[in-house]
């Protein structure tokens, strides 16, 4: 039996929190949106709040490194995660630069950004305010440790370098990008480098999370994986959906 700590806050209102946190590439949005559907659930990436900025940053032509030129942008920008039907788009001040937020430039920079502790702090509101609407899977670094540490369920994703790289190169080919696979593996490697030293909010498991690994699982093995501890840890625990969901179909009741 799994156990929760903030379960009795959360039950009698606004539907359960599903923090989904790991390293990038370990299979993370493809989890989290597929669970979101099974549990009825709005669906939330993280990450794309720290890319809406980046990718401000890159329009501006500020040097990342610039981290308190990167503070002054953060704390000057407007950034909306607005779930849609299964997946989320993003608001940089009012203007939806989802599309964007997903091409290598982005990718490249992100982790340099989203290691500067003020923009962090600066960014921690939003995603609090989203978690606080309840009925939500989120995907990101630090949703069970900082950002949501009692979320009613924290699942922590890993997977082999290898695999991880194998997927990242899949996805960016998909999405038009002509990606080299070394370039992928040097990124990724920084990424992790960068996530996991950072001062604040590190990437880690939260003490109370599941760790769960993903290497050599199909998506749907680790989809049902997944899904069977979230019913389980919120069906011990008498954790019902509230009848805010705002997922496309939704089924725990
Ligand atoms: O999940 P992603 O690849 O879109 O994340 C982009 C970057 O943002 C990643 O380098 C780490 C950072 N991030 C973070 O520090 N905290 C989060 N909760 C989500 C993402």
């Amino acid at each position: 039996m799994y156990t929760s700590n903030s379960i009795e806050a959360r039950k009698s209102n606004k539907g359960p929190v599903i923090a989904i946190d790991g390293p990038a590439g370990a299979g993370k949005s493809t989890v989290a949106k597929a669970v979101a559907r099974i549990f009825g659930l709005a669906y939330v990436s993280t990450g794309l709040v720290y890319r809406a900025l980046t990718l401000k940053a890159i329009r501006l032509g500020v040097d990342v490194q610039e981290a308190e030129f990167i503070v002054t942008l953060a704390e000057n920008t407007e950034v909306a995660v607005v779930p849609d039907g299964g997946e989320c788009r993003v608001l940089l001040d009012g203007e939806d630069v989802t599309a964007e937020l997903t091409c290598p430039e982005v990718g490249a920079c992100v982790s340099q950004v989203a290691k500067i502790p003020k923009v962090r702090a600066a960014l921690l509101d939003i995603q609090r305010a989203i978690a606080n609407r309840g009925c939500v899977v989120m995907d990101g670094r630090d949703i069970g440790t900082v950002v949501v540490p009692d979320a009613d369920v924290k699942i922590f994703l890993v997977a082999d370098l290898d695999e991880r790289v194998r997927r990242r190169v899949i996805q960016a080919r998909e999405r038009g990008y002509d990606v080299v696979e070394e370039t992928i593996i040097r990124e990724i490697m920084n990424r992790d480098k960068i996530d996991s030293g950072r001062k604040v909010a590190p990437l880690k498991p939260a003490p109370d999370s599941i760790t769960i690994d993903t290497t050599g699982k199909t998506p749907e093995e680790t989809i049902m994986e997944v899904a069977g501890v979230i019913y389980e840890i919120l069906s011990d625990n008498g954790i019902k959906n509230a009848s805010g969901g705002k997922g496309d179909t939704p089924c725990f009741t």
